[in-house]
């Protein structure tokens, strides 16, 4: 607030004689005519709040009008980017998006008005029902509830500790960003800085939605040209344990759509592949937008079979099913409607054979590494071999790389068309990390436990582990037949499950 010092009166005359300057013949008769007023105003304690609407600005609703007048020359930036977008060429104002019930458990009262800082999807929802409705059934809208994770004891406990307002700078600047916050309004009514800003994708907001739709669609601008480039979903969808933009730009896709950036007609009003663009489909065409066959999705999830980033990778349904969400619709279903966004460029059978290959590779990442893998850790923890304590013992670290890291990037490269990501940064990455870590992690840990007489112990891990290099798949290891040489385990083809 302002208050009545001699430095802010004579800013407050600036202001105003800027203001004055920058609305031409109309503004100075209005100047003119309203002297009486605008002295008045310069005398109260608060010359600014006086605030009269730009003209041009009329077709606003009065309040907003008011805002815009006033933080045009406050917040020049914020102010542009509004005013190119699509809000402002539609009459939706500063007040329309920001206005807030005196209850509202962040209502701030802000000069005439009593408004909030944040915009939640509730407040998009005023006009954007169906958007805002599909967004929070998406696994997007959950984004911010990874309490209990084991990235999370990463964050709280490994990494971090609670420096700020009780949390991990961690989890502020690293994991909230992507996930999001539970942002807390504080006793005066300010938020809380260990919660905001914030912008992840699954934000508990102060009104107890979920999500921020500004993780997309960037503020003031809200433009869907940004929503529809990779960079966008890149922010969130890259590094080593999910390299999803990484993996876009080596494929073909991504190649192309680089390529032919100006003729991707990204401001389209329906932006159809085959249509509005012929090459390079982007994040947005493969899982939010529209083709001949489906609408545009503001649930991702929608269009995915496979669930490729747990240790073990399961039918999307079955995931969901697991975790108490019911009706969730079938994988084919899903899988079917992928295959419609292919056939926008490319052949039936091309889409069908690229889902063989990717079931392929799946089933092999799950049956020869990932359960063998989560078997043997489960045993051990349950007898004892390592403690119930995470990431305190060197196997824990080498199994979360394994899955968490290089298998994920693995499957990300199968499924997205990086073959340096499927094969160098992944599988091969995968199968070092067990033959050379894990199974020697694990052989150290079998004696040291019969040394310290937990024999029993011991011997059943030491079977399963047998058991398992034995098997079709990993006896190459043991010398007994040779990599690739008729190593044609009977389950690749039944577990691929077409
Ligand atoms: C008379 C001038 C004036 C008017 C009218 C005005 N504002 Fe502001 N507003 C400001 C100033 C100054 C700030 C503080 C800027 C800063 O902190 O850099 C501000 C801050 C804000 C903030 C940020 C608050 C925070 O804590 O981060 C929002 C949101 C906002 N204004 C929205 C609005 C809306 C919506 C309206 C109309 C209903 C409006 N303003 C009307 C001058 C004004
Ligand atoms: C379409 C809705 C919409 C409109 C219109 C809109 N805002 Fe915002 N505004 C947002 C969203 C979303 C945020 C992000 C806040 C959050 O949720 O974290 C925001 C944030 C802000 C902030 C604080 C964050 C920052 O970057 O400093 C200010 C100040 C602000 N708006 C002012 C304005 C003003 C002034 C106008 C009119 C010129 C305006 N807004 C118009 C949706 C809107
Ligand atoms: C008061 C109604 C209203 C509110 C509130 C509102 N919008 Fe809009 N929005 C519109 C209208 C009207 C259009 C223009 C539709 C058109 O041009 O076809 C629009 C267009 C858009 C577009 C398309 C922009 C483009 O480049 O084509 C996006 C994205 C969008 N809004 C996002 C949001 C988000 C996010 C929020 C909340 C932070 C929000 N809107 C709040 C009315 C609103
Ligand atoms: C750069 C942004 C980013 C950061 C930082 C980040 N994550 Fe993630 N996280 C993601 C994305 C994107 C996914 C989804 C990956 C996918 O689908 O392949 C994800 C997935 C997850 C999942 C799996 C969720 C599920 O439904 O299976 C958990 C749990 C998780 N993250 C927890 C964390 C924790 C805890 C931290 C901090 C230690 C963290 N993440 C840091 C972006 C991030
Ligand atoms: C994951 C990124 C992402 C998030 C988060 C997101 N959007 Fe979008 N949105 C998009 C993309 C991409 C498009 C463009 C779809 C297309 O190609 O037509 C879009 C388009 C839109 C449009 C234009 C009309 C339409 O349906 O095509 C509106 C309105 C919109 N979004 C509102 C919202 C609102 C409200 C939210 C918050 C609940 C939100 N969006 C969150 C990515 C996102
Ligand atoms: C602000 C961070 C962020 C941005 C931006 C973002 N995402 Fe995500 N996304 C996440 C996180 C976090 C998850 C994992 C959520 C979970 O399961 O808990 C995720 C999950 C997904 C999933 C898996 C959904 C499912 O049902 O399994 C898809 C697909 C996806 N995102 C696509 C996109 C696309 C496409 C864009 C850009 C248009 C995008 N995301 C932008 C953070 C983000
Ligand atoms: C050519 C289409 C296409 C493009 C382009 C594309 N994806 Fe995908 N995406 C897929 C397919 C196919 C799958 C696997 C579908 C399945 O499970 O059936 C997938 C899976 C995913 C998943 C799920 C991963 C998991 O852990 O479960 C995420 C997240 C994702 N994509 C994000 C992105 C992001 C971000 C981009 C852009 C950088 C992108 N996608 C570009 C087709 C595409
Ligand atoms: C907007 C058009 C478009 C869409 C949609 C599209 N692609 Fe492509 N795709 C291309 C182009 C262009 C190429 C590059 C062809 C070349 O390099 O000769 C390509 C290349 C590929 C390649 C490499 C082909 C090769 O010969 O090595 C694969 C695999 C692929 N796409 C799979 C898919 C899948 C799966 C989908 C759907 C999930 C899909 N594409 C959706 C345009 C598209």
């Amino acid at each position: 607030m302002m208050v009545g010092g001699k430095g802010r009166w004579v800013g407050g005359l600036v202001l105003l004689l800027i203001l004055l300057g920058s609305i031409g013949e109309q503004g100075r008769a209005w100047a003119a005519g309203e002297s009486a007023e605008n002295k008045k105003a310069v005398a109260t304690p608060d010359p600014e709040d006086k605030i009269t609407p730009l003209r041009g600005l009329e077709h606003l609703s009065r309040e907003s009008a008011t805002c815009a007048s006033c933080h045009r020359e406050k917040s020049p930036g914020l102010y542009q980017q509004w005013g190119a977008s699509r809000h402002f060429t539609a009459n939706v104002g500063c007040y329309e998006c920001h206005k807030a019930e005196p209850g509202d458990a962040d209502a701030i009262k802000h000069k005439d008005f009593t408004i909030s800082t944040i915009v939640s999807p509730k407040d998009c929802a005023t006009c954007h029902k169906r958007e805002v409705s599909e967004f929070d059934r998406s696994h997007h809208a959950t984004g911010a509830q990874i309490l209990g994770s084991l990235d999370n004891v990463l964050a709280e406990v490994v990494e971090g500790a609670p420096l700020l307002n009780g949390q991990s700078p961690v989890v502020v600047s690293g994991c909230a960003s992507c996930h999001g916050a539970f942002v807390k309004v504080r006793s005066d009514g300010t938020l809380d800085p260990a919660t905001w800003p914030n912008s992840g994708i699954g934000r508990i907001n102060p009104d107890g939605s979920k999500g921020s739709c500004a993780a997309c669609h960037m503020r003031h601008s809200f433009s869907v040209a940004q929503a529809r480039h990779p960079n966008t979903c890149g922010r969130c969808h890259l590094g080593p344990d999910h390299p999803q933009k990484e993996v876009y730009e080596e494929s073909q896709h991504g190649i192309t759509f680089f390529a032919n950036q100006g003729a991707m007609n990204l401001g389209s009003a329906k932006w159809m592949p085959g249509e509005d663009y012929i090459t390079g489909p982007t994040c947005a065409t493969c899982h939010i937008s529209a083709n001949r066959d489906l609408p545009v999705t503001h649930d991702v999830g929608e269009r995915i079979s496979w669930d490729l980033r747990s240790p073990i990778s399961v039918r999307i349904d079955e995931r969901d099913a697991k975790k108490g969400r019911e009706n969730t619709r079938s994988w084919l279903e899903r899988r079917k409607d992928m295959k419609t966004v292919c056939n926008s460029c490319h052949s039936r059978t091309f889409a069908d054979n690229f889902y063989e290959q990717l079931d392929a590779f799946v089933t092999l990442y799950n049956e020869k590494f990932a359960k063998p893998g989560a078997k043997l850790m489960k045993l051990m923890t349950e007898e004892g071999l390592l403690t119930k304590t995470q990431f305190d013992d060197k196997l824990e670290w080498t199994w979360f790389y394994l899955w968490h890291h290089e298998g994920r990037r693995a499957r990300h490269g199968a499924a997205m068309n990086g073959p340096d990501y499927a094969h160098w940064h992944g599988m091969f990455e995968v199968a070092n990390r067990f033959y050379m870590e894990m199974v020697p992690e694990i052989r150290e840990a079998i004696e040291k436990a019969e040394h310290a007489g937990k024999k029993d112990g011991a011997a059943k891990v030491r079977a399963a582990l047998e058991e398992i290099l034995n098997s079709d798949y990993h006896k190459w290891f043991l010398g007994v037949k040779s990599q690739g040489q008729d190593a044609k385990p009977a389950d690749v083809k039944s577990h691929a499950g077409k």
